[in-house]
Protein backbone atom coordinates (compact mmCIF):
# COMPACT_ATOMS: atom_id res chain seq x y z
CA UNK A 1 0.00 0.00 0.00
CA UNK A 2 1.59 3.34 -1.35
CA UNK A 3 0.50 6.28 0.89
CA UNK A 4 2.23 8.91 -1.03
CA UNK A 5 3.30 9.83 -4.77
CA UNK A 6 6.72 8.69 -5.81
CA UNK A 7 9.71 10.71 -5.02
CA UNK A 8 13.51 10.85 -5.71
CA UNK A 9 14.27 9.60 -2.13
CA UNK A 10 11.94 7.19 -2.01
CA UNK A 11 14.00 5.89 -4.92
CA UNK A 12 17.39 5.84 -3.06
CA UNK A 13 17.42 3.30 -0.15
CA UNK A 14 15.81 4.39 3.09
CA UNK A 15 17.77 4.64 6.60
CA UNK A 16 17.03 1.83 8.63
CA UNK A 17 16.30 1.69 12.64
CA UNK A 18 15.69 -1.52 14.38
CA UNK A 19 13.94 -1.15 17.83
CA UNK A 20 13.87 -4.47 18.91
CA UNK A 21 11.87 -5.36 21.84
CA UNK A 22 11.38 -1.15 22.40
CA UNK A 23 7.73 -0.38 21.89
CA UNK A 24 6.27 3.00 21.26
CA UNK A 25 4.44 2.44 24.50
CA UNK A 26 7.70 2.79 25.99
CA UNK A 27 9.63 5.87 24.31
CA UNK A 28 10.91 4.27 21.18
CA UNK A 29 9.03 7.63 19.26
CA UNK A 30 13.05 9.22 20.97
CA UNK A 31 15.12 6.53 19.16
CA UNK A 32 12.45 7.35 15.70
CA UNK A 33 12.35 11.25 16.11
CA UNK A 34 16.19 11.49 16.05
CA UNK A 35 16.58 9.21 13.16
CA UNK A 36 14.11 11.46 11.21
CA UNK A 37 15.85 14.42 12.19
CA UNK A 38 18.92 13.31 10.30
CA UNK A 39 17.02 12.97 7.21
CA UNK A 40 15.54 15.65 4.97
CA UNK A 41 12.03 16.18 4.54
CA UNK A 42 10.70 13.23 2.21
CA UNK A 43 13.68 11.05 3.84
CA UNK A 44 12.34 7.71 4.48
CA UNK A 45 13.18 5.87 7.34
CA UNK A 46 12.55 2.08 7.46
CA UNK A 47 11.42 1.05 10.99
CA UNK A 48 12.03 -2.76 11.96
CA UNK A 49 11.33 -4.33 15.64
CA UNK A 50 9.54 -7.30 17.41
CA UNK A 51 7.52 -5.28 19.59
CA UNK A 52 3.45 -6.94 18.58
CA UNK A 53 1.72 -3.44 18.53
CA UNK A 54 4.45 -1.82 16.65
CA UNK A 55 2.81 -1.65 13.20
CA UNK A 56 -0.49 -0.47 14.66
CA UNK A 57 1.08 2.22 16.76
CA UNK A 58 3.66 3.63 14.42
CA UNK A 59 0.32 4.11 12.09
CA UNK A 60 -1.31 5.83 14.39
CA UNK A 61 1.94 8.02 16.03
CA UNK A 62 3.02 9.00 12.42
CA UNK A 63 -0.50 10.41 11.41
CA UNK A 64 -0.70 12.39 14.46
CA UNK A 65 3.45 13.95 13.61
CA UNK A 66 2.67 14.77 9.65
CA UNK A 67 4.52 11.59 8.80
CA UNK A 68 3.31 9.29 6.09
CA UNK A 69 4.19 5.56 5.91
CA UNK A 70 4.16 2.94 3.68
CA UNK A 71 3.81 -0.35 5.05
CA UNK A 72 4.84 -3.94 4.32
CA UNK A 73 4.73 -7.17 6.01
CA UNK A 74 8.36 -7.15 7.52
CA UNK A 75 8.31 -3.32 8.71
CA UNK A 76 7.01 0.06 8.05
CA UNK A 77 8.62 2.98 6.25
CA UNK A 78 7.83 6.61 7.54
CA UNK A 79 8.64 9.48 4.95
CA UNK A 80 9.55 12.39 6.73
CA UNK A 81 6.39 15.02 6.73
CA UNK A 82 7.08 18.88 7.26
CA UNK A 83 4.85 19.75 10.07
CA UNK A 84 7.65 19.43 13.24
CA UNK A 85 9.56 21.61 10.54
CA UNK A 86 5.99 23.99 10.21
CA UNK A 87 5.61 23.87 13.88
CA UNK A 88 9.03 26.22 14.70
CA UNK A 89 8.61 28.27 11.14
CA UNK A 90 6.93 31.09 13.25
CA UNK A 91 8.94 30.41 16.75
CA UNK A 92 11.26 33.09 17.73
CA UNK A 93 14.11 33.34 21.17
CA UNK A 94 12.80 35.14 23.80
CA UNK A 95 15.84 37.22 23.84
CA UNK A 96 19.08 35.46 25.84
CA UNK A 97 20.19 34.03 29.10
CA UNK A 98 22.29 36.40 30.01
CA UNK A 99 21.06 39.77 31.61
CA UNK A 100 22.57 41.53 29.01
CA UNK A 101 20.18 39.70 26.34
CA UNK A 102 17.76 41.66 27.69
CA UNK A 103 15.01 43.16 25.27
CA UNK A 104 13.56 46.80 26.14
CA UNK A 105 10.17 45.29 25.34
CA UNK A 106 9.38 41.55 25.32
CA UNK A 107 6.64 40.62 23.40
CA UNK A 108 3.04 39.14 25.06
CA UNK A 109 3.52 36.46 23.03
CA UNK A 110 6.50 35.26 24.62
CA UNK A 111 4.24 35.44 28.26
CA UNK A 112 5.91 33.32 30.49
CA UNK A 113 8.73 31.85 28.49
CA UNK A 114 12.14 31.34 30.07
CA UNK A 115 14.16 34.20 28.79
CA UNK A 116 15.76 32.42 25.83
CA UNK A 117 13.93 30.15 25.33
CA UNK A 118 13.05 29.44 21.33
CA UNK A 119 8.93 29.93 21.75
CA UNK A 120 6.19 28.43 19.74
CA UNK A 121 4.04 30.77 18.46
CA UNK A 122 0.34 30.57 18.87
CA UNK A 123 0.08 30.52 22.40
CA UNK A 124 -1.81 33.00 24.52
CA UNK A 125 -0.79 36.92 25.27
CA UNK A 126 -0.21 37.03 28.56
CA UNK A 127 0.27 41.21 29.08
CA UNK A 128 1.77 42.44 32.36
CA UNK A 129 1.64 45.95 33.45
CA UNK A 130 5.15 46.83 33.28
CA UNK A 131 6.71 45.46 30.15
CA UNK A 132 9.42 47.87 29.65
CA UNK A 133 12.74 47.21 30.50
CA UNK A 134 13.61 50.91 31.69
CA UNK A 135 10.77 50.97 33.77
CA UNK A 136 12.04 48.57 36.35
CA UNK A 137 15.58 47.94 35.29
CA UNK A 138 19.05 48.56 37.20
CA UNK A 139 22.61 46.65 36.11
CA UNK A 140 23.29 46.00 39.94
CA UNK A 141 20.02 43.41 40.44
CA UNK A 142 21.91 39.84 39.69
CA UNK A 143 24.24 40.75 41.48
CA UNK A 144 22.36 41.85 44.57
CA UNK A 145 19.81 38.68 44.14
CA UNK A 146 22.97 36.68 44.69
CA UNK A 147 23.74 38.55 47.41
CA UNK A 148 20.62 38.08 48.73
CA UNK A 149 20.04 35.20 48.41
CA UNK A 150 23.51 34.42 50.18
CA UNK A 151 22.88 36.57 53.47
CA UNK A 152 19.22 34.66 54.41
CA UNK A 153 19.41 33.89 57.81
CA UNK A 154 17.12 32.02 59.73
CA UNK A 155 15.06 33.71 62.86
CA UNK A 156 15.26 30.43 64.59
CA UNK A 157 19.19 30.40 64.61
CA UNK A 158 20.61 33.54 63.88
CA UNK A 159 19.59 34.92 67.13
CA UNK A 160 19.62 33.79 70.34
CA UNK A 161 15.67 33.97 71.93
CA UNK A 162 16.93 32.34 75.26
CA UNK A 163 20.25 35.31 76.03
CA UNK A 164 18.95 36.42 79.55
CA UNK A 165 18.27 39.95 80.16
CA UNK A 166 16.56 42.12 82.91
CA UNK A 167 14.88 45.33 82.15
CA UNK A 168 12.64 47.48 84.10
CA UNK A 169 9.06 47.72 83.23
CA UNK A 170 8.94 50.68 81.53
CA UNK A 171 12.36 50.17 79.66
CA UNK A 172 10.41 46.98 77.96
CA UNK A 173 7.33 48.23 77.13
CA UNK A 174 9.00 50.84 74.89
CA UNK A 175 11.12 48.32 73.46
CA UNK A 176 7.72 46.66 72.75
CA UNK A 177 6.53 49.74 71.52
CA UNK A 178 9.22 50.15 69.10
CA UNK A 179 8.90 46.77 68.09
CA UNK A 180 4.77 46.65 67.60
CA UNK A 181 5.72 50.14 65.19
CA UNK A 182 7.99 48.15 63.31
CA UNK A 183 6.27 44.95 62.38
CA UNK A 184 3.35 48.00 61.11
CA UNK A 185 6.04 49.35 58.83
CA UNK A 186 7.67 46.20 57.64
CA UNK A 187 3.88 44.83 56.35
CA UNK A 188 4.32 47.99 54.15
CA UNK A 189 7.21 46.97 53.31
CA UNK A 190 6.43 43.25 52.06
CA UNK A 191 3.39 44.38 50.60
CA UNK A 192 4.61 46.75 48.41
CA UNK A 193 7.44 44.75 46.16
CA UNK A 194 5.19 41.57 46.38
CA UNK A 195 2.64 43.71 44.75
CA UNK A 196 4.91 44.65 42.15
CA UNK A 197 6.41 41.21 41.80
CA UNK A 198 3.20 40.25 40.47
CA UNK A 199 2.72 43.24 37.26
CA UNK A 200 6.08 43.19 35.99
CA UNK A 201 7.08 41.17 32.93
CA UNK A 202 9.20 38.07 34.14
CA UNK A 203 11.51 38.79 30.74
CA UNK A 204 13.21 40.87 33.63
CA UNK A 205 13.80 37.64 36.01
CA UNK A 206 16.61 39.40 38.09
CA UNK A 207 14.20 41.90 39.04
CA UNK A 208 11.63 39.59 40.48
CA UNK A 209 14.23 37.45 41.96
CA UNK A 210 15.10 40.81 44.01
CA UNK A 211 11.46 41.79 44.56
CA UNK A 212 11.04 38.19 45.95
CA UNK A 213 14.43 38.15 48.24
CA UNK A 214 13.10 41.66 49.72
CA UNK A 215 9.20 40.34 50.37
CA UNK A 216 11.25 37.09 52.42
CA UNK A 217 13.07 39.64 54.20
CA UNK A 218 10.48 41.96 54.79
CA UNK A 219 8.64 38.78 56.50
CA UNK A 220 11.58 37.76 58.76
CA UNK A 221 11.64 41.10 59.85
CA UNK A 222 7.88 40.95 60.54
CA UNK A 223 8.59 37.51 62.93
CA UNK A 224 11.30 39.00 64.91
CA UNK A 225 10.10 42.38 65.29
CA UNK A 226 6.77 40.45 66.65
CA UNK A 227 8.59 37.98 68.65
CA UNK A 228 10.78 40.15 70.51
CA UNK A 229 7.61 42.13 70.97
CA UNK A 230 5.74 39.05 72.94
CA UNK A 231 8.67 37.83 74.44
CA UNK A 232 7.91 39.04 77.93
CA UNK A 233 4.28 38.00 77.55
CA UNK A 234 3.06 41.96 77.74
CA UNK A 235 0.50 43.57 75.09
CA UNK A 236 2.10 44.92 72.28
CA UNK A 237 2.09 48.89 71.86
CA UNK A 238 -0.45 51.01 70.04
CA UNK A 239 -0.96 51.72 66.39
CA UNK A 240 -1.41 55.64 65.59
CA UNK A 241 -3.87 56.62 63.11
CA UNK A 242 -1.50 59.09 62.04
CA UNK A 243 1.39 56.21 61.18
CA UNK A 244 -0.59 54.14 59.65
CA UNK A 245 -2.22 56.97 57.05
CA UNK A 246 1.50 57.59 56.23
CA UNK A 247 1.90 53.88 55.09
CA UNK A 248 -1.07 53.30 53.41
CA UNK A 249 -0.04 56.31 51.30
CA UNK A 250 2.53 54.11 50.07
CA UNK A 251 -0.18 51.23 49.01
CA UNK A 252 -2.03 54.30 46.34
CA UNK A 253 1.26 54.74 44.26
CA UNK A 254 0.46 53.00 40.88
CA UNK A 255 4.01 53.91 39.18
CA UNK A 256 7.09 51.40 40.52
CA UNK A 257 9.57 54.44 39.95
CA UNK A 258 7.77 56.32 42.27
CA UNK A 259 6.52 53.61 44.94
CA UNK A 260 10.32 52.44 45.03
CA UNK A 261 11.57 56.25 45.40
CA UNK A 262 9.22 56.73 48.43
CA UNK A 263 9.59 53.23 50.10
CA UNK A 264 13.19 52.27 49.06
CA UNK A 265 15.02 55.50 48.92
CA UNK A 266 12.84 57.75 51.47
CA UNK A 267 11.59 55.14 53.85
CA UNK A 268 14.03 52.36 53.91
CA UNK A 269 16.74 55.20 53.70
CA UNK A 270 15.42 56.29 56.79
CA UNK A 271 15.03 53.69 58.49
CA UNK A 272 18.75 52.64 58.09
CA UNK A 273 19.19 54.91 60.51
CA UNK A 274 16.55 54.24 62.83
CA UNK A 275 17.40 50.86 62.78
CA UNK A 276 21.23 51.46 63.56
CA UNK A 277 19.76 53.61 66.19
CA UNK A 278 18.17 50.51 67.75
CA UNK A 279 21.16 48.54 67.27
CA UNK A 280 23.55 51.13 69.58
CA UNK A 281 20.51 51.84 71.97
CA UNK A 282 17.93 48.97 72.58
CA UNK A 283 18.48 47.84 75.95
CA UNK A 284 18.61 43.77 75.40
CA UNK A 285 20.93 41.68 72.99
CA UNK A 286 17.85 40.42 71.36
CA UNK A 287 16.52 43.55 69.99
CA UNK A 288 20.10 44.70 69.24
CA UNK A 289 21.08 41.72 67.40
CA UNK A 290 17.42 41.60 65.42
CA UNK A 291 17.81 45.56 64.35
CA UNK A 292 21.18 44.88 63.20
CA UNK A 293 20.08 41.33 60.71
CA UNK A 294 17.44 43.97 59.43
CA UNK A 295 19.39 46.90 58.58
CA UNK A 296 21.60 44.83 56.32
CA UNK A 297 18.62 43.73 54.30
CA UNK A 298 17.26 46.82 54.64
CA UNK A 299 20.63 48.34 53.08
CA UNK A 300 19.88 45.89 50.07
CA UNK A 301 16.70 47.19 49.76
CA UNK A 302 17.53 50.77 49.09
CA UNK A 303 20.71 49.94 47.13
CA UNK A 304 17.98 48.26 44.64
CA UNK A 305 16.16 51.38 44.78
CA UNK A 306 18.78 53.70 44.54
CA UNK A 307 20.27 51.76 41.35
CA UNK A 308 17.06 51.56 39.48
CA UNK A 309 16.01 55.11 40.47
CA UNK A 310 19.40 56.04 39.03
CA UNK A 311 19.04 53.70 35.63
CA UNK A 312 15.54 55.57 34.83
CA UNK A 313 16.54 58.94 35.62
CA UNK A 314 19.53 58.62 33.13
CA UNK A 315 16.90 57.90 30.23
CA UNK A 316 14.14 60.06 31.35
CA UNK A 317 14.61 63.40 31.88
CA UNK A 318 11.26 64.28 33.44
CA UNK A 319 11.87 61.82 36.20
CA UNK A 320 13.01 63.98 38.75
CA UNK A 321 9.90 66.34 38.28
CA UNK A 322 7.32 63.16 38.98
CA UNK A 323 9.52 62.06 41.89
CA UNK A 324 9.39 65.63 43.22
CA UNK A 325 5.61 65.91 42.97
CA UNK A 326 4.98 62.38 44.63
CA UNK A 327 6.96 63.57 47.66
CA UNK A 328 4.78 66.66 47.72
CA UNK A 329 1.34 64.98 46.73
CA UNK A 330 2.43 62.83 49.90
CA UNK A 331 3.01 65.29 51.78
CA UNK A 332 0.02 67.35 51.43
CA UNK A 333 -2.04 63.98 51.45
CA UNK A 334 -0.44 63.36 54.98
CA UNK A 335 -0.98 67.29 56.16
CA UNK A 336 -3.70 66.19 58.37
CA UNK A 337 -1.78 63.31 60.37
CA UNK A 338 0.77 63.60 63.38
CA UNK A 339 3.21 61.62 61.34
CA UNK A 340 5.45 59.73 64.13
CA UNK A 341 2.85 58.75 67.09
CA UNK A 342 4.28 60.27 70.49
CA UNK A 343 4.22 56.95 71.74
CA UNK A 344 7.18 55.69 69.48
CA UNK A 345 8.91 58.86 69.78
CA UNK A 346 8.74 58.89 73.58
CA UNK A 347 9.58 54.51 73.01
CA UNK A 348 12.72 55.89 71.48
CA UNK A 349 13.79 58.38 73.85
CA UNK A 350 13.48 56.13 76.97
CA UNK A 351 15.05 53.57 74.97
CA UNK A 352 18.47 55.56 74.27
CA UNK A 353 17.92 56.82 78.25
CA UNK A 354 18.19 53.60 79.37
CA UNK A 355 16.50 54.74 82.83
CA UNK A 356 14.51 57.70 84.54
CA UNK A 357 16.88 60.51 85.85
CA UNK A 358 16.30 63.92 84.32
CA UNK A 359 19.98 63.38 82.88
CA UNK A 360 19.40 60.24 81.39
CA UNK A 361 16.41 61.17 79.89
CA UNK A 362 17.92 64.32 78.50
CA UNK A 363 20.74 62.34 77.07
CA UNK A 364 17.65 59.83 75.33
CA UNK A 365 16.09 62.91 73.77
CA UNK A 366 19.54 64.25 72.48
CA UNK A 367 20.10 60.75 70.87
CA UNK A 368 16.32 60.95 69.59
CA UNK A 369 17.52 64.14 68.01
CA UNK A 370 20.61 63.49 66.39
CA UNK A 371 18.91 60.36 64.92
CA UNK A 372 16.87 62.56 63.17
CA UNK A 373 19.23 64.99 61.88
CA UNK A 374 21.47 61.74 60.80
CA UNK A 375 17.86 60.52 59.07
CA UNK A 376 17.75 63.86 57.11
CA UNK A 377 21.40 63.91 56.26
CA UNK A 378 21.14 60.43 55.03
CA UNK A 379 18.10 61.22 52.90
CA UNK A 380 19.73 64.54 50.88
CA UNK A 381 22.00 62.64 50.33
CA UNK A 382 20.36 59.97 48.42
CA UNK A 383 18.51 62.83 47.05
CA UNK A 384 21.64 64.64 45.63
CA UNK A 385 23.07 60.98 44.02
CA UNK A 386 19.71 61.28 42.10
CA UNK A 387 20.07 64.61 40.85
CA UNK A 388 18.58 67.01 43.10
CA UNK A 389 20.60 69.98 44.21
CA UNK A 390 21.20 70.36 47.14
CA UNK A 391 18.96 73.03 48.39
CA UNK A 392 15.90 71.19 46.51
CA UNK A 393 17.45 68.20 48.34
CA UNK A 394 17.23 69.46 51.35
CA UNK A 395 13.53 71.43 50.74
CA UNK A 396 12.76 67.45 49.72
CA UNK A 397 13.79 65.80 52.73
CA UNK A 398 11.98 68.10 54.68
CA UNK A 399 8.94 67.22 53.48
CA UNK A 400 9.17 63.63 54.18
CA UNK A 401 6.74 61.80 55.77
CA UNK A 402 7.31 62.33 59.97
CA UNK A 403 6.44 58.49 60.42
CA UNK A 404 10.02 57.86 58.89
CA UNK A 405 8.02 55.35 56.82
FE1 LIG B 1 12.36 45.39 56.66
FE1 LIG C 1 13.00 46.67 53.41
Amino acid sequence: MRSVSMTEQEVSPPAIIDLEDLGLDRGAHLLIDRALRALPIGGRLEVRGRDEALAIHLRAWARARGHSFVESEASTTLIRGAADHARWDQAERAGGALPTDIVHKPGANWGLAARGALVEAGGPPLHFDIEEKDLVWADLAPRLYAQAAANQWDPATAIDWASPFELQEEIESAVVQVMTYLVENEQVALIVPARFLGRIHPHFREVLQVLAVQAADEARHIEVFARRAALRGGPLGVSGAGGRASLATLLDEPEFALASFLLSVLGEGTFLSLLGFLETYAPDPIARRITHLARQDESRHVAFGMAHLEHQSVLDPQLRGRLRAAVERRHDALLDTVGLNQEVFDALVIMAAGSWTPSSIARGYGAVAALQAEMDEGRQRRLVRLGFPPDEASALSALHTRNFM
